[in-house]
């Protein structure tokens, strides 16, 4: 069943590389317009008073939801009282996953980490693969990659151990990161002339796991935070994994470029990966009071209803402060909007995977 669903999606994806199916998507906004960075802050000083406000376990505060304000303090309140605190269930077998999109700043890393992060805090053993050269995610998780850290560069071009470069994230138990210094840079080039340069990041995962195995531990979920591009460490990235996490940020635009993305990784499945599947979409960066994000959320679920979560993340100022104090918005501002919003994401995520799991068995 997993070969035909990129097949699928990929002949109901009327999306076009320059974008034209997505220019009905208007720029309205509905009144009052109160989109921007005080609007965020304001939805921000919002979760800040949530974070004060006591919520007994049986119940949620009365509130008046007449203004948006309101009721997205009411939500907030709701999304913590089910969701805080709460244990995720586990795959039965690890699930690698590369959040990918070509298009650069769409909020990959800032998903990668925070829905690992939620998924660690939720009871899950967690490895971040860092393969972009920037190293952000690595950052976000407060982990050294200064040039002399043995990183994923040293397992893809030298073959060393995964083990030797994974390290564990300082805040959270059970969450670990092979970090990405600024040589990954090089890696790029150097990985043309070598020996199964498609299938070496596969391979250390394979060995790390077994490794691990033997020790009677186990990983539930990979994440391999990929750069914007699709060069050979994306193309890396598509054959390690089993599943496609696709972050797309509810702008204009949005849409474009998604069908290659498609056709891509139709095309590794075709010939270096089987199992590939796009399995996880989430919208990022999504602002209910505008008409626009509403617009490209109907689109993305209208095309990817199956994959598309019912959690979106909102704009928030929570999330882009975190990586600069070198950690996750799950731990910088747990009760935020953007923390809720992941930790709400994370679970539809483990929900669906052990539901799969018991299809399986
Ligand atoms: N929900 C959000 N609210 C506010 N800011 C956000 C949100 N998600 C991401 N950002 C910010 O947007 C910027 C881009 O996000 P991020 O680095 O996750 O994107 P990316 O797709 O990984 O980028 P790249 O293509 O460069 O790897 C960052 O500054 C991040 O802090
Ligand atoms: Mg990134």
């Amino acid at each position: 069943m997993r070969g035909t669903t990129v097949g699928a999606i990929s002949e109901t994806a009327s999306v076009s590389d320059e974008g034209t199916e997505t220019a009905d998507v208007s720029r309205e906004t509905d009144p009052p317009a109160a989109a921007g960075d005080d609007a965020v802050a304001e939805s921000d000083k919002a979760a800040d008073a949530l974070a004060n406000v006591t919520v007994r376990d049986d119940a949620v505060p009365e509130t008046d939801e007449d203004t948006p304000l309101a009721r997205a303090v009411a939500e907030d309140a709701r999304k913590r009282e089910a969701l805080v605190g709460r244990e995720l269930p586990r795959p039965a077998e690890t699930r690698i996953l590369t959040v990918a999109n070509q298009k650069g700043g769409v909020g990959k890393t800032t998903t990668a980490v925070n829905i690992a992060a939620a998924l660690a805090q939720g009871g899950a053993t967690v490895l971040v693969i860092d393969l972009d050269p920037q190293g952000n995610a690595s950052t976000a998780l407060g982990i050294e990659h200064h040039s002399e850290v043995p990183s994923i560069y040293d397992v893809l071009v030298d073959g060393d151990p995964l083990s030797t470069v994974v390290q564990p994230c300082p805040d959270i138990e059970g969450l670990f990161c092979a970090p990405a210094t600024i040589d990954l840079a090089g890696a790029e080039i150097e990985l043309v002339s070598l020996v199964a340069r498609e299938t070496r990041l596969k391979k250390a995962i394979t060995a790390y796991t077994q490794e691990l195995a033997e020790q009677g531990s186990t990983l539930d979920y990979v994440f391999i935070d990929c750069p914007p591009s699709l060069g050979l460490l994306t193309v890396n990235a598509f054959v390690a994994a089993g599943e496609v996490f696709i972050p797309i940020q509810c702008e204009y635009y949005a849409l474009e470029g998604l069908s290659q993305l498609l056709r891509n990784i139709e095309l590794i499945r075709d010939h270096l990966n089987p199992a590939l599947h796009v399995s996880t979409i989430l919208l990022t960066m999504y602002d209910g009071r505008t008409r626009l994000s509403a617009q490209v959320a109907d689109e993305v679920r209208s095309h990817f209803a199956e994959q598309t979560l019912k959690a979106t993340v909102p704009r928030s100022v929570r999330i882009s402060e975190a990586p600069s104090h070198g950690q996750t918005v799950m731990t910088y501002d747990p009760n935020s909007s953007g923390a809720l919003s992941y930790l709400e994401a994370a679970s539809e995520m483990a929900a669906l995977g052990a539901e799969k799991s018991e299809d399986r068995s």
